[in-house]
């Protein structure tokens, strides 16, 4: 709501305030400036309304991943979405992620994902003989430049509904991010790795079913989906579903019967 006088625009907030046990909306009414973003609001909350408001933040430029959250339903980096985006009078509601456990207010903890990290074999970069150094073309790592972009925000684990909707599938899918990291590597020129049996196997590659609401919320730009997932789901399907492999196993896993008489 804009003042005609002043200039000055009021926002009402519903901000989730609690911890690991219990918690609520609570609604703020804060004055914004053109220009602001949804992160600066919540510290003019957290200054004047709510000193004990928990928030994590850390660079206010899209860079470093902690100020995830989920505004009006969508999640979101608060220092990167403008509240010029927001232009009505109902209050603007922010969430902590839904997919990690609630620390307390807007903070929540995101070690499932540290946690599964290493389940991603590292790079094994091809031996050189001594005095020689590796040599890239452009065109060969071009292709991962796009996946070094991601900043660990984790808003596209927070969406993937395979994790955010099924508590149990943690165990057996590492989510959308570490498909990435996946990529990276098995693209990665000079990697040696085989990791298609990982993929699998560990990482639960298969759980994803393609809805590509991972590649919609990144605000890195990465196309998760069509770029990480979908190209190691190709590689794992050829490593392992191929017709014409799957015969040559077969035939070459038979007794042999010898000659024939
Ligand atoms: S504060 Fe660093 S990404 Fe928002």
């Amino acid at each position: 709501m804009r003042s005609a006088d002043t200039g000055t625009q009021t926002v009402r907030l519903r901000i989730w305030r609690g911890d690991s046990q219990a918690g609520r909306f609570v609604e703020y009414s804060v004055p914004f400036n053109d220009g602001e973003v949804v992160l600066d609001v919540v510290h003019r909350v957290q200054a004047t309304l709510a000193p004990d408001l928990a928030v994590r933040w850390n660079c206010k430029a899209g860079k470093c991943g902690s100020c995830s959250a989920e505004i009006d339903g969508r999640p979101r980096l608060m220092c990167m979405t403008r509240m010029s985006l927001f232009d009505r009078d109902s209050p603007l509601t922010i969430a902590p992620l839904k997919t990690f456990p609630a620390e307390r207010d807007l903070v929540t903890d995101v070690g499932f994902n540290y946690a599964v990290a290493g389940r991603v074999p590292p790079l094994a970069p091809r031996q050189t003989e001594p005095g020689e150094h590796h040599r890239i073309w452009d065109a060969d790592i071009e292709r991962v430049q796009e996946f070094h972009r991601c900043i660990e925000c984790f808003l596209c684990q927070d969406v993937c509904h395979v994790l955010r909707d099924h508590e149990s599938n943690k165990n057996k899918f590492v989510g959308p991010r570490h498909l990435v990291r996946l990529a990276e590597l098995e693209m990665h020129p000079i990697d040696t790795a085989d990791r298609r049996a990982t993929a699998r196997h560990d990482l639960g590659i298969s759980y994803c079913n393609i809805t590509r609401c991972c590649t919609e919320v990144c605000p890195a730009g990465i196309a998760i989906t069509d770029n990480a997932i979908i190209p190691m789901k190709e590689r794992v399907a050829d490593r392992f579903f191929d017709p014409l492999r799957l015969l040559a196993a077969k035939l070459r896993s038979r007794p042999d019967s010898g000659p024939a008489k």
